[in-house]
C-alpha cells in the first residue's frame, strides 16, 4: 500500500491529541509525546467512544467513558484496561503526517500480535480472503465452527448467544480483530454466537484446526495466543 496522507505536523498539538481521517475516510488518532508522534485507533477498543475526547498527560491516555488507559508509546493497557490500542506506523515528511504502510490484519490485531515471523507467515499462508456485502450474516448460534475470521477492511458486529436485535448492539469489531474463535476451541464444534457484517467488509478466513496445528509448533507463540484467547472470551462474556 502507498501511504496516506493525514495532516500536518502543525496541527498536532505539542503533548496532545488530535483525531484525523486519511484519504480514504479511516479515522486515526494521533497523539504527540515528548516530540514523538504515535498513531492509534479513533475509538476506544471497549464501546465506540473517541479516543480525541479522553484525558491526556502527554504519556497516559484516559478514556473518559470508563477509564481505560493506555501507554501511549506502546499503545499497551494499564490499569483496568483490558484490550491494547491497534497501533499504526506513521511517517513524518517535511511537515506533512502519513500513514507509513499498512501492516497486515494479522498484525494488528491484539490476538496475533507480537507472534513469531515464521508462525505469523504459515498462519497467513492458511488464510482465505473473502468480500461480504452490508448485511450479509457470516454464521449464528449452532452453526458448525469449524473457521475463525479476523477482519481486515470494514466492520462487524458480534453478538454472544441468541439475541434478536433490530440495531447494532454488540461488539463492533475493527481491523485486526478476531471472531468465530470457537473454532480454536477443542470440543466447541457449535457457534455460540452470530456475526453480521455493518458495512462491505473482507475477512480472512482460517481453519480452526489447521491454525492450532500452526501453533502447537511454535510453544511460545501459542502459549501467546492462547492466554489472549483467554482474555478475549473472559471480556466478551463480562460484557454481556
Ligand atoms: S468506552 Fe472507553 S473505557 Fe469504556
Amino acid at each position: 500500500m502507498t501511504k496516506k496522507f493525514l495532516c500536518r505536523v502543525a496541527e498536532i498539538p505539542e503533548n496532545g491529541l488530535k483525531e484525523v481521517a486519511a484519504e480514504d475516510g479511516e479515522k486515526l488518532l494521533i497523539a504527540s509525546s515528548g516530540g514523538e508522534l504515535y498513531g492509534y485507533q479513533a475509538s476506544c477498543p471497549h464501546q465506540e467512544v473517541a479516543l480525541c475526547e479522553g484525558l491526556y498527560d502527554g504519556s497516559v491516555l484516559t478514556c473518559h467513558m470508563h477509564l481505560w488507559q493506555w501507554d501511549i508509546r506502546t499503545g499497551e493497557p494499564m490499569g483496568i484496561a483490558e484490550a491494547p490500542l491497534r497501533k499504526y506506523a506513521l511517517a513524518v515528511e517535511d511537515d506533512s503526517v502519513f500513514i507509513a504502510a499498512e501492516a497486515s490484519a494479522l498484525d494488528v490485531g491484539e490476538l496475533f500480535r507480537g507472534i513469531s515471523a515464521p508462525t505469523s507467515e504459515k498462519l497467513m499462508a492458511l488464510a482465505r480472503s473473502e468480500q461480504h456485502e452490508a448485511g450479509a450474516v457470516l454464521y449464528g448460534p449452532g452453526d458448525a465452527a469449524e473457521d475463525f475470521f479476523i477482519l481486515d477492511s470494514g466492520r462487524v458486529e458480534f453478538v454472544l448467544g441468541r439475541v434478536e436485535r433490530t440495531a447494532p448492539g454488540g461488539f463492533m469489531l475493527n481491523k485486526g480483530e478476531v471472531f468465530g474463535w470457537a473454532a480454536l476451541l477443542e470440543d466447541y464444534p457449535r457457534r455460540i454466537a452470530s456475526a453480521r457484517c455493518l458495512e462491505p467488509s473482507v475477512l480472512l478466513r482460517i481453519r480452526g484446526k489447521a491454525a492450532l496445528a500452526v501453533l502447537e509448533e511454535d510453544p511460545a507463540s501459542g502459549y501467546l495466543v492462547m492466554r489472549r484467547l483467554a482474555a478475549l472470551i473472559a471480556r466478551h462474556l463480562a460484557a454481556r
